[in-house]
């Protein structure tokens, strides 16, 4: 019998990644998706088209307890990946109220669900650096304080200590992964480092003639989401249930990441960048940086892309994506060559 796993959230970033992940392990991979989701799967589900036919998704809502309720009821699953949240600390600041909803009613609902349900799942809630905001010490680390500063920082020391709280006191198998920035391709444009890519590569190709940001200094821990993923699993394969930071232990500043997407495409930012206050928010957190040791030590979790790699995959990525738009697909046809190899040398000039 496959192993089998849920995981909110699967049509994220991250939940795409653990899917692959997880599928390439064996295990039987199940999937909770909003309703809409289904109703525009070309829409909604990008990141996961290439896995729908090996996948079993569900309709459920964080917002509602009998939808998680009744999957939980109805499966037995070995391990539940809680992934789905509103993950945009800028629209926290928006629509507070929305974002505490989702993300610390939506743990305790499946947390409570499967207490009552005396699920025997292991389960991993999906923390974040944001918890520690204005930070204490550096490196952060488990032991840090937190002090979050937005409504979705405060939202994931909730889940944190919900998850937490479940543990201790019906003795649960439930982790806290505290995981700092992870990126990659399938980033949501919103995001600074997607955002920043696909701005270079729109420029390159004449697509775009600036791009606009906030706060230049701010500096986070970057590392891969495919990366990541793997401590999330590794987290459950534990004796004993516990918390885990993933980090890379770099931190660059926002501006870093502008000059070495720009110079993927032999450009420099300064030409095409300006600062914009929309961007910037009513409480920032200035500095993240990792020390990922007990994951290292524990979990034998090491990342594998670095810094630059991360740069380099993301913006060449966007040329490929954006190359349809004048035609390199066909173009490539034609002259018997792929259009990752075509951007490739439009990297290079
Ligand atoms: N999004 C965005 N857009 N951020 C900008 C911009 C802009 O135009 N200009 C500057 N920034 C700065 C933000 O102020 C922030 O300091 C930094 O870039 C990173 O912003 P995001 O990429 O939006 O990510 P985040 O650090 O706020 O949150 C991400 O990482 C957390 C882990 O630390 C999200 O993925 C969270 O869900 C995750 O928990």
């Amino acid at each position: 019998m496959p192993r089998t796993a849920l995981i909110t959230g699967i049509t994220g970033q991250d939940g795409s990644h653990l899917a692959e992940h997880l599928l390439g392990l064996g295990y039987e991979v199940h999937g909770t998706v909003r309703r809409v989701a289904l109703e525009q799967p070309m829409h909604r589900m990008g990141r996961i088209a290439h896995l729908l036919p090996r996948l079993k998704l569900h309709a459920a809502s964080l917002e509602s307890y009998p939808s998680l309720f009744r999957i939980l009821g109805a499966h037995d699953f070995d391990e539940i990946y809680h992934l789905a949240a509103q993950s945009f600390v800028a629209e926290s600041f928006e629509d507070g109220f929305s974002t505490m909803n989702a993300n610390v009613n939506g743990t305790h609902y499946l947390l409570a669900a499967m207490r009552e349900l005396k699920s025997r799942a292991r389960f991993y809630f999906a923390g974040s650096s944001e918890m520690f905001g204005k930070v204490r010490e550096t490196p952060q680390r488990e032991s840090t304080p937190f002090h979050p500063r937005s409504p979705y920082g405060i939202s994931k020391v909730s889940g944190f200590f919900l998850t937490m709280n479940h543990r201790e006191a019906y003795g649960m198998y439930c982790c806290g992964g505290i995981l700092f920035n992870h990126e990659g391709p399938r980033r949501g444009h919103e995001f600074v480092t997607r955002k920043i890519t696909g701005a270079a590569a729109r420029i390159k190709l004449g697509l775009a003639g600036e791009l606009r940001l906030g706060n230049l200094d701010a500096r986070r821990d970057w590392g891969h989401a495919a990366d990541y993923v793997r401590a999330m699993h590794l987290m459950l394969q534990q004796d004993e249930p516990d918390d885990y930071v993933v980090a890379t232990g770099e931190t660059h500043s926002v501006r870093e990441f502008c000059e070495l997407a720009f110079q993927e495409v032999n450009l420099d930012y300064r030409d095409w960048l300006k600062t914009d206050e929309r961007y910037l928010r009513p409480a920032e957190v200035d500095l993240l940086v990792g020390d990922a040791s007990k994951a290292r030590e524990r979990l034998g979790w090491t990342p594998r892309v670095s810094f630059a790699g991360l740069v380099r995959e993301m913006v060449r990525a966007d040329l490929e994506e954006l190359s349809p738009k004048l035609d390199l697909g066909a173009l490539a046809a034609r002259v018997g060559t792929s259009a990752s190899r075509i951007a490739e040398a439009a990297c290079a000039r």
